[in-house]
């Protein structure tokens, strides 16, 4: 295939507007897959992904198609849907030279239809508007159209009216790909200048590297650098996916395919990385910001026995999502475990669901928090790190105010699509977590575009929720990082009989404390049994107290009601109860059973 013959493209969509569906419509039409229902998105592999209807892992496919009698090699690169994956979709896109944008007839532009617009407008590249559904009864693609002229300025009479499930104008989308997507501007005969856009682990042959050839030919047995690690590697195997990988003699300049080089680990295929001939070096492409973890919690095995198999199997599953951070980390109460960093909460739920599905664990993972930061004041501190600047993913390493002279938040810049009915409530939600306004737009009579700055930790664990119930669903949000701002910290102890339980002390806004402390306190004193004492439960900022509940002691002696009774019945009874101690976690003289940490823990 000459250069001119290439196109490679990108679908992208806010979730469920019908992005896959389009994918394996095209797959059919280029018989790239057959027509069966046993093939229905193809390109989603994952379990989680079919159950949750939703992309986590790019996948890509070359199509292969003849347009007016000249032979085309397409390159369909899948983008995951979701905000907690969009550093995936800028990796895709930078892989291609155009996107097909597909916005569902009926719903709209979306939170996420915004963001991706933004980043395929950024990346320069050609956008194809896509209306889908148009088979729904509610579908109304002359509003979409509108919509889509106002927000992006693309004239109405640019956009295509399908219906990817009944296969409607499909056909008219690839025409228009071949039209209106250049071919990648690269030459075969330039030297090797391949971007490692996304990579895998197989446990027989190692890392499979997806490339993109930007330049030159590469072929089995050549010698290749990374421009990244400075290593050698020999290619062993160079493919096309389609989508299952399928070797190819070679891979030329504009193509898009597969690598495998006895890369080990995942880390020597660096996302975004170049690869180059050994002695023809080139300037490396501009590469990606690497993905940051935004959210953090920890990680425990229910029962410590299990701690090995639990280690493995984190071993296994990161070794495919190198998004994913681990540390070791322990509790007094939890035992040995982890603290994990992930992209997002759905990003963490996922790992959590495939850990369950594909390794058979059940974890406990705490409440998650988000990394803060403090500027450090205490020449004594600055020497201990060798920095004037950490980042806190733990309560437990949380410094003293005495010590710092500013704490630093996380924040993000959230975009909200709401019909506009439901404006006055989400303002007040917005304004309850702590965000400022930056745009509100019409995007329609009835549809509202809101720009708010959010501190990262007063959206991760429920806003979306909210959010969405507040406007019976209708509402969208996306969100990308907006840096970091100054912050009001501190940190929130839990005490028990004036002792502080180190695994429920939580990193919070000045502002929100009191009325976080009091639901701590609430719940404690519903999940901790009484004893034979009275309990104060206490939420405490350094020494001030601000929240307090009280357990009442518990009158009544178990043993002493059956005495002089059915001593096997006593003998029981006993031994339940050290059976019971085992699990228990002493915290001063109150003893706190195991589980009421997880149930305080653990997220609602
Ligand atoms: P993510 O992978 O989560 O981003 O979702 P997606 O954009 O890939 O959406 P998907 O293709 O999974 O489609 C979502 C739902 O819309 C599915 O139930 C599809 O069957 C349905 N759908 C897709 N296209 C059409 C269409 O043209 N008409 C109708 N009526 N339904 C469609």
């Amino acid at each position: 295939y000459p250069v001119e013959s290439i196109r490679n493209f990108s679908i992208i969509a806010h979730v469920d507007h019908g992005k896959s569906t389009l994918a394996d419509r095209l797959l059919e039409i280029t018989g790239t897959i057959s027509k069966t229902d046993r093939n229905k998105q193809v390109l989603d592999k994952l379990q989680v992904e079919r159950e949750r209807g939703i992309t986590v892992k790019a996948q890509s496919a070359s199509l292969f198609y003849n347009h007016e009698g000249i032979n085309y090699l397409l390159n369909l690169i899948d983008t995951p849907g979701h905000v907690d994956f969009s550093y995936e979709v800028s990796r895709s896109l930078s892989a291609c030279q155009g996107v097909i944008l597909v916005v569902d007839a009926n719903e709209g532009i979306q939170a996420q239809t915004v963001a991706n617009f933004y980043l395929a407008f950024e990346a320069q590249l050609s956008i194809i508007p896509v209306i889908n559904k148009i088979d729904l009864k509610n579908a109304d693609p002359e509003r979409v159209e509108k919509q889509i002229e106002k927000l992006f300025d693309i004239p109405t009479d640019e956009c295509i009216r399908i219906s990817a499930k009944q296969g409607t104008n499909v056909e008219k989308v690839l025409q228009k790909v071949i039209e209106k997507i250049p071919p990648p501007q690269c030459n075969t005969a330039d030297p090797l200048k391949a971007l490692v856009f996304d990579s895998t682990f197989d446990h027989y042959r190692g890392v499979v590297a997806n490339i993109a050839l930007f330049g030159g030919e590469i072929a089995k047995g050549h010698k290749i650098v990374s421009a990244h690690t400075k290593k050698r590697y020999e290619v062993h195997e160079v493919g096309i996916l389609t989508p299952d990988e399928q070797p190819t003699h070679k891979l030329y300049a504009g193509q898009v395919g597969y690598l495998i080089a006895g890369m080990k680990e995942v880390a020597e295929a660096q996302i975004g990385d170049t690869l180059f001939l050994y002695k023809q070096p080139v300037e490396p492409l501009p590469g990606f910001k690497s993905a940051k973890p935004m959210v953090f919690a920890g990680m425990y095995p229910i029962d410590q026995t299990e701690y090995n198999n639990l280690k493995s199997a984190l071993e296994r599953l990161t070794l495919n999502d190198s998004s994913v951070t681990v540390h070791r980390d322990s509790s007094l109460a939890l035992g040995a475990g982890w603290r994990l960093g992930f992209l997002g909460l759905l990003h963490m739920e996922v790992f959590n669901q495939r850990l369950e599905q594909e390794y058979n664990m059940s974890v406990i993972l705490t409440a998650p928090t988000v990394p803060y930061k403090a500027v450090l004041s205490s020449a004594k501190l600055i020497k201990e790190y060798g920095k004037d600047q950490i980042t806190i993913i733990n309560p437990a390493q949380f410094p003293d105010k005495l010590s710092v002279s500013e704490y630093l938040e996380p924040t993000v810049l959230g975009t909200i699509v709401t019909p506009h009915e439901y404006i006055g409530k989400i303002i007040t939600l917005c304004q309850d977590r702590r965000a400022v306004q930056k745009d509100m737009l019409y995007i329609d009579e009835n549809r509202v575009m809101l720009k708010y700055l959010f501190p990262l930790n007063e959206i991760v664990v429920d806003f979306y929720d909210a959010l969405k119930s507040l406007s019976s669903g209708y509402a969208s949000f996306d969100y990308e990082d907006a840096g970091y701002q100054s912050a009001d910290l501190i940190k929130m102890d839990i005490l028990l009989n004036g002792n502080p339980v180190e695994e429920l002390a939580t990193i919070i806004h000045n502002d929100k404390a009191r009325a976080a402390g009091k639901l701590l306190c609430e719940r404690l004193k519903e999940t901790i049994p009484r004893q034979l004492f009275e309990i104060a439960i206490q939420a405490a900022i350094g020494k001030k107290i601000i929240a307090r509940e009280t357990l009442k002691a518990y009158r009544k002696n178990v043993v002493a009601k059956c005495y002089g009774g059915d001593i096997t019945r006593r003998m029981k009874l006993l031994k339940r109860q050290a059976e019971g101690k085992r699990l228990m976690r002493k915290i001063g003289n109150v003893e706190v059973p195991r589980d009421a940490f997880i149930r305080v823990l653990k997220r609602e």
